[in-house]
């Protein structure tokens, strides 16, 4: 007993302390009722001895372990009385078992009775894939902790959102996941989101990936033990052991089998993939219509500009200050905007206003879209717009709210035509830090005494809507956020939502909530057209609903290899895969030769936006010769590459193919790349390898044994798996090349828009493998249809040495054609084409 009251005390103080050997006395679990079916089985699990370590043990749980898929494993332990909180079904349907049948199964469950400890093993090799004997399962009221041993020196990714490598470090690292504001991107710290998912890459023997689909927040401790051996624990604070294994075993499957988890990410209409220019300070509208303007001059495409709370009448959404961004003159650049094929997208926070005369608030109010405390009064708290309130996504009031003032004030007759929202400070973002500032003056520490709401009064909860008695502010276990307590910064803990579930539990599912409900409102203003909805805040699967940037980081070149290594966690293993960073960084003063460098990296991303705080100046591509030159460059390359990107994010949509790719999923057994994070692989076929370091013009980076084609001269390089230097680079060069085996369809030209872009036709690039044989897809519809039905085009074009066919489906009707081929590694390569191919069907070519 003493040592689990010195274990306890402990916790209070040193949250790293707490995660030593479990108390001695806590010796998990016994199944009994063992009930073993063709592809599932069941059992009790009854607690062996008291343990309660940092809260109340729950004594009687349940397993049921599914053979869902033959590649997917499903364990899920939770209490037997089905009250621990669970993730509703409507924020994120779990998926359905299609019952295989254990022995065709990828994956095994094994298990030992007393203590209850089981092992998922790869059939094909035996591989121990998650070992959970060497320590009791402890699950408690407010702490469950499950321990899975790992081979000596594993290669672990994923855990978003963070800032840290993309190979997860092995010893003493936590990952915490509590969805936090994360302002200039600490590292080794929560950020904006939580993605409980990890892949392990084990060279030719395969990758696989576990998802605990648990919102509460949590501690994922990677460490070794003293004796060395090698863990991986979830330290949650609640919430159920909900697990999906995925056998892979090619890494992109396991990319394939999350989505297939979680949910497809959302398609992204065409115009998105253009390049978007914001920043936060932007004076008036005169200003946006001249940066407009000057994009024009300096001869940079601009796809889209958008509206950061600045527009906004004392920064409260659905409005426009009168003097700064009038409505008639924010109509006119929209309208002036819409004509010339370019887009404008506003920003929404969730934090309202609590001003009487504000229409937004007085509406939602009388709606019941808001949070409430226990005497039923508004939940309030500080953001931009000052004094607000939140609203409560768990209530159908709050979308219809939602819904009613988004078309309102985004009439396209008399409102501003928005093309697409943005969803910031979801996470929630409160600027009352530790203590609250308006419902009590009271202290952090005396907020536990405080009734917690309306809904505590209730004899039980409802079903897996969380155990009651628990403390919401202060569990025992302290979980590392960086902001401090649960609660410091965001919401109170102990709010309930209006299903019955707390934001205890819930918290992390704020944003994507948000996200979900904007997506919503956009699809009942303009039914099936593809929403686009940007989102700093997201659990697991939010790419359903939205794309994501990374928040906001620096203008420093640290920061410019973050990028890179959270764009291939969110893309390859989040299933998001529309994801940028601020290009040219968000805070602090962007300096030019980094920015140059920047607007080349950036067009290589999915989601391509220059963005930059109120404090920085200003830095629109076109305010540096040489940043303009490089965006020049940038542009005029991603769009003529444009199709071959939106295929690539298209592809995700449909099946969870990564848009981009860690060079080791691609060579997955070849070990040089297992902790490359400064190149990827954008799309199948082209790697991106740019130049990483300040004051530099060259650039190491590893290029696996394979054929590989200079995108840029065409010149053939064959590696061995060779580390190479690429120098001189000029501020506008960005070593880019084309895996041998390949065939890319680009644009023949670029253009000024997207919508330009759309009229070009198509050439051809062939990069034949070392068999001499080439491979590539291209996907072709309107670009702006949620459902376009059969009117899409799926070509597959093949190059087999000597012959080029295309063949697939098409739907699409297009004019367009392609003008010519070019064979790469056979000298004189370019061929025009006396008769240009069309894309309405089939062919047939021989150069
Ligand atoms: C947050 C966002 C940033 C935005 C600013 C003002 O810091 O992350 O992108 O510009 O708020 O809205």
């Amino acid at each position: 007993m003493a040592f689990k009251f010195i274990l306890a005390a402990l916790s209070a103080t040193a949250a790293l302390a707490q995660l030593s050997e479990p108390a001695t006395q806590c010796r998990g679990y016994r199944a009994t009722n063992v009930v073993q079916g063709d592809s599932y089985l069941s059992a009790d699990l009854v607690l062996i001895a008291n343990c309660s370590v940092f809260s109340k043990d729950v004594e009687k749980l349940k397993l049921l372990v599914e053979y869902q898929t033959d590649t997917r494993l499903h364990v899920l332990i939770e209490d037997a009385d089905e009250q621990v909180y669970q993730i509703q079904d409507r924020v994120l349907p779990r998926p359905k078992s299609q019952n295989t049948p254990a022995n065709k199964a990828a994956l095994k469950f094994n298990f030992t009775q007393n203590p209850f400890t089981f092992k998922v093993i790869r059939a094909s090799n035996g591989d121990i894939l998650f070992d959970t004997s060497s320590s009791p399962l402890n699950f408690e009221s407010q702490y469950v902790r499950l321990r899975t041993n790992l081979p000596q020196n594993p290669y672990l990714y994923g855990l978003g959102e963070h800032s840290d490598d993309f190979r997860l470090p092995t010893v003493g690292y936590t990952r915490t996941l509590w969805n936090a504001d994360g302002a200039f991107l600490p590292t080794r710290s929560n950020l904006y989101g939580s993605h409980p998912v990890y892949f392990e890459h084990r060279g030719n023997s395969g990758t696989h990936g576990v998802f605990l689909l648990n919102a509460n927040g949590m501690d994922v401790r990677i460490d070794q033990t003293d004796s060395g051996q090698q863990y991986l624990e979830y330290n949650t604070l609640g919430g159920v052991l909900d697990l999906y294994f995925l056998a892979g075993p090619e890494p992109a499957s396991v990319s394939k089998q999350y989505a297939e988890v979680v949910g497809l990410p959302a398609a992204m209409p065409y115009w998105t993939f253009g390049f978007h220019q914001c920043k936060y300070g932007w004076p008036n509208i005169d200003h946006v219509a001249e940066v407009v303007a000057n994009y024009s001059a300096a001869g940079i495409p601009l796809e889209t500009v958008w509206g950061d709370i600045d527009y906004m009448d004392a920064h409260r959404d659905f409005t426009v200050d009168p003097n700064r961004f009038p409505l008639d003159k924010v109509r006119a650049l929209v309208d002036s905007l819409h004509s010339n094929n370019q887009h404008y997208i506003q920003i929404l926070d969730p934090g309202i206003s609590r001003n009487g005369s504000y229409g937004p608030y007085a509406r939602g109010e009388q709606k019941g879209a808001f949070l409430r405390v226990a005497d039923g009064s508004d939940y309030r708290g500080m953001q931009w717009a000052g004094q607000v309130v939140w609203p409560d996504w768990f209530s159908p009031a709050a979308q219809d709210w939602w819904t009613s003032e988004i078309q309102a004030f985004y009439d396209p007759k008399t409102g501003i035509d928005v093309d697409g929202l943005w969803n910031d400070m979801n996470e929630v973002s409160n600027f009352c830090g530790d203590t609250n500032c308006f419902n009590s003056q009271s202290t952090a520490a005396s907020l536990p005494r405080r009734p917690v709401s309306r809904y505590t009064r209730r004899a039980s909860p409802a079903p897996k809507l969380g155990l009651p008695g628990r403390d919401l502010f202060n569990p025992k276990y302290r979980i590392n956020n960086h902001l401090g307590a649960i609660y410091a910064s965001t919401l109170w803990t102990n709010i309930t939502n209006a299903d019955g579930s707390r934001q205890y539990d819930t918290h992390n599912l704020y944003g994507s909530m948000m996200a979900s409900a904007s997506r919503a409102a956009l699809l009942a203003r303009r039914p099936n057209k593809r929403p686009f909805v940007l989102t700093r805040s997201s659990f697991a699967g939010v790419g359903r609903a939205a794309a994501h940037w990374f928040g906001d980081n620096a203008s420093t070149w640290e920061h410019y290899r973050t990028s890179i290594r959270q764009m291939l966690a969110f893309a390859a293993m989040h299933a998001v895969p529309m994801v940028g960073s601020d290009v040219c960084g968000f805070n602090g003063v962007a300096e030019q030769y980094m920015c140059a460098r920047w607007a080349l990296l950036g067009a290589f991303q999915p989601f391509y936006r220059n963005h930059a705080d109120i404090t920085a100046p200003d830095q629109e591509f076109y305010r540096w010769p040489i940043v303009a030159a490089a965006a020049r460059k940038a542009i005029d390359v991603r769009y003529r590459l444009l199709d071959y990107i939106y295929t690539a994010v298209w592809r995700a949509s449909v099946d969870g193919t990564p848009a981009i790719n860690p060079l080791w999923f691609w060579y997955p057994g070849d070990e040089a790349t297992w902790t490359v994070q400064t190149q990827w692989g954008l799309g199948d076929s082209l790697l991106i390898s740019p130049v990483v370091d300040e004051n530099s013009t060259s650039v190491t980076f590893y290029l696996p044994k394979d054929v590989w084609y200079d995108f840029w001269t065409g010149e053939k390089v064959v590696s061995a798996g060779e580390t190479k230097t690429m120098g001189t680079l000029d501020f506008t060069d960005i070593p880019v090349h084309i895996r041998g085996g390949s065939i890319l369809a680009l644009r023949s030209k670029s253009a000024n828009t997207t919508a330009e872009l759309r009229k070009q036709n198509f050439a051809l690039t062939v990069a034949p493998g070392s068999d001499g044989t080439a491979k590539g897809f291209l996907y072709l519809d309107d670009g702006e249809s949620l459902d376009v039905g059969n009117a899409k085009s799926e070509i597959t074009f093949k190059w087999d040495g000597s012959v080029l066919t295309a063949e697939g489906t098409f739907g699409y009707h297009t004019d367009l054609v392609i003008e010519s081929v070019t064979v790469l590694g056979q000298g004189e390569a370019k061929k025009a084409l006396a008769k240009p191919l069309s894309l309405s069907k089939g062919f047939t070519f021989r150069p």
